[in-house]
């Protein structure tokens, strides 16, 4: 069993004078675009996240940099670095995550499939894991 992910190699459009990705929604991603952020300027020793979404979809990458994400569905937890800009993370709803290990150019991208609503939050991992569990 492991954690339902998916990493996405995105194509490089690359010459000599340098490269370009194209991000689609519900083109090479699985779903539309509502919103999209941006962190950036975390300390080394930041851990963000902490929490999982009762609806959202969202696909995550490091333009610029590398952290690290742990996935964990209230059963299996699994690390994935992050340190490609042409490499995105896929994750569905009921997934708690944290990331850490910032490198300190590190800008983290996310897509999101939704707008941004409090309430689908599950900032408690009792709780997360009480609704995971049924
Ligand atoms: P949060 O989702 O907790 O950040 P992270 O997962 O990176 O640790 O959000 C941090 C703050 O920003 C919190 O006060 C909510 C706010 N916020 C918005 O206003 N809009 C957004 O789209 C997001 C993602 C967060």
């Amino acid at each position: 069993v492991s954690v339902d992910y998916q990493l996405i190699d995105f194509d490089v459009k690359g010459d000599a004078t340098g490269s370009l990705v194209a991000i689609e929604g519900a083109g090479n991603i699985p779903f539309k675009i509502k919103r999209v952020y941006y962190i950036y300027g975390t300390t080394s020793a930041a851990v963000r996240g902490r929490h999982a979404h009762r609806r959202l979809q969202q696909l995550i990458f490091c333009p610029i940099g590398s952290c690290e994400f742990t996935l964990d569905d209230g059963r299996e937890r699994q690390t994935i670095r992050l340190q490609h800009p042409n490499q995105g993370l896929y994750i569905k709803n009921s997934i708690w995550r944290e990331f850490n290990n910032f490198s300190p150019d590190c800008v983290v991208m996310v897509l999101a499939s939704e707008c941004y609503d409090e309430s689908d939050y599950i900032r408690n991992y009792d709780e997360f894991l009480r609704e995971v569990r049924g």
